[in-house]
């Protein structure tokens, strides 16, 4: 079993996919490992839309969504999904701040659950969320919010993506001056 440490530092958004296709058991550990998740309120607000290149006419509908640049690479995944967040509370329909960031919780632990599988993934805030929602029925009470291009890896070419350092991120006691 690889380290937390190494799934971390395995990690990165390739341009490049092999065209080996994903089981669908890998791809249910995936959803599995989302599914844990930590929400508020336990609330859980993400949802998937995904295809496969199996499902042509689904695949073909989530790539119709995505803008032209990250279409040239994305196409090459044999899993495209969308993540999308339940605005507002189910118990009782107050709106859920953190619905968005809950989401993107869950995708943090399905991508680490794919890095251990081998699998790469690259998300993508460039596609269009209002065609999304009108191909692919999304009611009003949910936002689109990334897309996601799932795989093996074509070429390895890890791009060189600076970090911040620590201290310009985290603030010990209040923000600095
Ligand atoms: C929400 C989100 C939206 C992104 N949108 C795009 C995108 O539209 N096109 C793209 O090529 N990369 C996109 N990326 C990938 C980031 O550029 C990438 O994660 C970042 O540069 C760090 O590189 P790494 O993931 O390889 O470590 C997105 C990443 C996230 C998390």
């Amino acid at each position: 079993m690889k380290s937390i440490d190494t799934l971390i530092e395995q990690r990165y958004s390739p341009n490049h996919f092999a065209e080996k296709p994903v089981s669908q058991d890998h791809l249910h550990q995936l959803f599995e490992a989302a599914r844990h998740a930590p929400s508020s309120y336990n609330e859980q607000p993400w949802r998937f839309i995904y295809a496969t290149h199996d499902q042509p006419e689904a695949y073909r509908q989530l790539l119709y969504c995505i803008n032209e640049s990250n279409r040239t690479w994305a196409q090459q995944a044999p899993i495209l999904m969308l993540s999308v967040a339940k605005k507002h509370f189910s118990k009782n329909e107050k709106p859920n701040r953190h619905a968005w960031h809950d989401t993107g919780t869950a995708v943090g632990f399905l991508l680490l659950k794919a890095t251990e599988l081998d699998l790469y993934s690259h998300q993508m805030a460039g596609f269009f969320p209002d065609k999304a929602r009108e191909v692919l029925d999304i009611p009003d009470e949910y936002d689109p919010v990334a897309m996601i291009a799932i795989g093996y890896l074509g070429k390895e070419e890890r791009p060189n993506k600076p970090r911040k350092a620590v201290s310009e991120f985290a603030f010990s006691g209040t923000w600095p001056k």
